[in-house]
């Protein structure tokens, strides 16, 4: 967060900057926002600023869970016969690899909420951090393999602010030649949902929320707050 002591005279970054509302990127093709009520449940504790920090990273590891099951559900599958203690049967297995990479920090625990719905995930660390003064995202992290055999890879980050970091994350992982890529995150300002979506039109957006914009220092409004130092109680 940036100093309010001796910042008067510099311009913030969002500073004058057009942003486009929430009725604006509603309809964007290939956002996908979350309806259900379990989840407006959890985003109510998440968001509330008296969570500490320890449900606080539970509820972002659930959060994960419910999200993960949503972008799942058109994954394709392959058809085996396996028998039940009583007879053979036709059931089906996920048809190849998935991978899930948390953005550094913020993303560990959305992964770790995917690893309860699917535990045979590769997880492939990212390390983005965002300079607070410009709003870049730079990389000082990568442990993503070269030899590769996915079917589809989720980048998973919390916070899409101006969507700096997650247009970065896609286009690391898109070095790769993963036949399909999706970004995964809790809540989401329009201006960066607006920009991912334009940057990278080919992949799924998968978010719990949607809200109303970006504050003048790029923090998202209600918001909940950093969600890195909440997770892991660094204030
Ligand atoms: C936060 C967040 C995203 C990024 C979003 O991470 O987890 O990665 O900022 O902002 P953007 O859309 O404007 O790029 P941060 O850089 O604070 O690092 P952290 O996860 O280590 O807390
Ligand atoms: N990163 C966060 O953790 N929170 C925000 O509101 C914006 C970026």
């Amino acid at each position: 967060m940036l100093e309010a002591s001796g910042e008067s005279h510099t311009k913030l970054p969002m500073q004058g900057i057009a942003q486009p509302t929430r009725a604006e990127v509603l309809n964007l093709p290939r956002v996908h926002i979350s309806q259900h009520p379990v989840m407006a449940h959890k985003m109510r504790l998440l968001r509330d600023r008296h969570t500490a920090s320890p449900e606080f990273y539970q509820l972002v590891k659930e959060i994960g869970s419910l999200l993960a099951y949503e972008a799942t559900s058109s994954l394709a599958l392959r058809e085996q016969t396996i028998e039940t203690p009583l007879q053979e049967t036709k059931a089906y297995r996920l048809a190849g690899g998935i991978g899930v990479t948390p953005v550094l920090r913020a993303g560990l625990g959305l992964a770790e909420g995917f690893r309860q719905v699917i535990p045979d995930v590769q997880v492939w660390h990212l390390g983005l951090r965002r300079d607070e003064r410009t709003l870049q995202a730079l990389e000082y992290y990568n442990r993503l393999p070269h030899e590769v055999d996915l079917q589809v890879c989720y980048a998973v980050d919390p916070m899409l602010a101006t969507g700096g970091s997650a247009i970065d994350a896609i286009n690391v992982l898109k070095r790769r030649n993963i036949p399909r890529l999706s970004y995964i995150g809790i809540i989401a300002a329009p201006y960066g949902l607006l920009r991912l979506s334009q940057a990278h039109p080919d992949i799924d957006i998968y978010i719990a929320e949607l809200d109303e914009g970006l504050n003048d220092v790029g923090y998202i409004v209600p918001g909940l707050g950093d969600a890195g130092d909440r997770q892991f109680g660094t204030f």
